[in-house]
């Protein structure tokens, strides 16, 4: 499979290009990052997306929302199929993504792990199985992480959301707030040091919480996810897919 990686010289990109060292099948063939020095690689880095020649099967990006129109007009163009797992993105660009996805498979995911992707299913039957629990989702990141909540953590409130319809996301709690409303979905986001990535999602009720986690212990498992992705990507019609399509 050969591959265009965009964010190549990110801590992702970097994650990605050692990967795919351990899949003979997969070849890095370009890579884009705005910043990185191209010296630093053994395939060719572009300052920008148009700049790239070379032909591939897939595009794997974890760069940055703003590299997002770029990305979406180069894969329609080439009709290169592509996985997306930048974080971050707005109503705005979602849309730009599913118009996208009309000419070219996409799959976007805010998390590539298949810990994540059965967490995802497992919140969705507590949500259904406890109707009248307080939900909590708690997530914590490294420091060097830009956005807040974590993709993730929405995707954890969208399970959530599709067994309870009425739940409302409340991004922290700060003064006179009040008392807790049964349809809230509290989303909290704590920072610090070099945590990979750590979710948990609460189920509180009377005397008794559940509490579903997952801990992210090394990035290497997004990488491994998105190349699954892209490989899975090969050959499909244009349209929209998910990690559960590629995980079953
Ligand atoms: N979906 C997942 O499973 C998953 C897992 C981890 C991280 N992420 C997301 O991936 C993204 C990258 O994460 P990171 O930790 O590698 O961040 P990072 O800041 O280390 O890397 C981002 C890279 O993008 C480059 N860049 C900036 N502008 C660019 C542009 N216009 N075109 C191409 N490259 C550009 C930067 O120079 C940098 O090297 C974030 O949004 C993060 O949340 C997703």
């Amino acid at each position: 499979m050969r591959i265009i990686l965009t964010g190549a010289g990110g801590t992702m990109g970097k994650t990605t290009v050692n990967a795919s060292a351990s899949h003979p099948e997969c070849r890095i063939v370009a890579g884009v990052d705005k910043f990185a020095d191209p010296k630093a690689f053994d395939f060719p880095v572009y300052t920008d997306i148009a700049l790239v020649t070379e032909e591939a099967d897939c595009l794997i990006d974890f760069s940055v929302k703003d590299a997002l129109p770029g990305i979406l007009k180069f894969i329609t163009e080439r009709k290169i199929p592509a996985v997306l797992c930048t974080t971050g993105y707005d109503d705005e660009d979602i849309a730009a993504i599913n118009k996208a996805s009309e000419s070219v498979a996409i799959l976007r995911s805010g998390n590539m792990s298949q810990g994540i992707n059965a967490l995802l299913k497992l919140v969705k039957e507590a949500a259904a199985a406890l109707p009248g629990a307080d939900i909590e989702v708690i997530e914590t990141h490294h420091h060097n992480k830009s956005d807040a909540p974590s993709g993730t953590a929405k995707m954890l409130v969208e399970a959530a959301k599709s067994a309870r319809p009425e739940l409302v996301p409340v991004y922290g709690r700060e003064g006179l707030v009040g008392k807790r409303k049964p349809e809230e979905i509290g989303v909290h986001a704590v920072r610090g040091g070099s945590v990979v990535g750590k979710h948990e999602v609460m189920f509180i009720m009377n005397n008794e919480v559940v509490t579903l986690k997952h801990e992210a212990e090394n990035k290497g498992i997004f990488s491994e996810g998105a190349i699954r992705a892209g490989k899975f990507l090969i050959g499909k019609a244009p349209g929209l897919y998910s990690m559960s399509d590629v995980l079953g």
